[in-house]
């Protein structure tokens, strides 16, 4: 499986619009599409339709402090023929401070991406405009593959600055 995530700090700049045109886009072309909503403002779950994601997000599998207590399989909300979602929800900045306690929290994502790996093509999870331990998580599920948009302005280069040292922080402590 592929696995992207779209990430950079910087509010509005069209992260959730790539996730998604590029998550219908492909599973039009024939990919088994997977769209993980890492964001706890929801965006990208409401701009799919779900609205009935609380207690069924993907909070609820990564958990926090502990382990989630749901599956991937479990939450997984089927789209189209070849098109899924892994919605979010509010509880998921609960989740982003548990794990700050969670002993290999930058890999909690990729864990659960696991079980679901076999039935899937590409993987794009879409961040919160943030570096923390959601993108993180994210980053790490993704190998530290992210999608960025070009020419950028100088407070967008600054963005993606952050962005590598965030990949040049945590990957190297990331699980293979
Ligand atoms: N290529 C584009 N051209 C013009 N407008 C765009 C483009 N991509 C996104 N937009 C618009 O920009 C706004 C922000 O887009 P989007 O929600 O995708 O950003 P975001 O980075 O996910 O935001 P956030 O950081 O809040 O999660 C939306 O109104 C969207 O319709
Ligand atoms: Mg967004």
């Amino acid at each position: 499986m592929f696995i992207l995530a779209i990430a950079i700090q910087k509010g509005g700049s069209g992260k959730t619009t790539t996730a998604q045109a590029l998550g219908v886009g492909l599973a039009k072309l024939g990919r088994r599409m997977l769209l993980v909503d890492a964001d706890p403002q929801a965006s990208l779950t409401e701009a799919r339709g779900v609205t009935d994601a609380a207690g069924r997000s993907l909070a609820e599998v990564l958990g926090g402090a502990q382990p989630g207590h749901l599956s991937m399989g479990e939450i997984l909300r089927p789209l189209g023929e070849r098109l899924s979602l892994v919605p979010s929800d509010i509880a998921l900045a609960v989740t982003e401070m548990g794990l700050v306690s969670r002993m290999g929290r930058e890999n909690v994502l990729k864990r659960a991406l696991a079980t679901v790996e076999p039935d899937l093509d590409v993987t794009i999870s879409d961040c919160p405009p943030s570096l923390e331990l959601l993108t993180v998580a994210a980053l790490t599920a993704a190998r530290g593959q992210s999608v960025l948009d070009d020419a950028p302005d100088n407070k967008q280069a600054q963005s993606y600055w952050n962005l590598a040292r965030v990949v040049d922080q945590w990957l190297p402590n990331a699980q293979a």
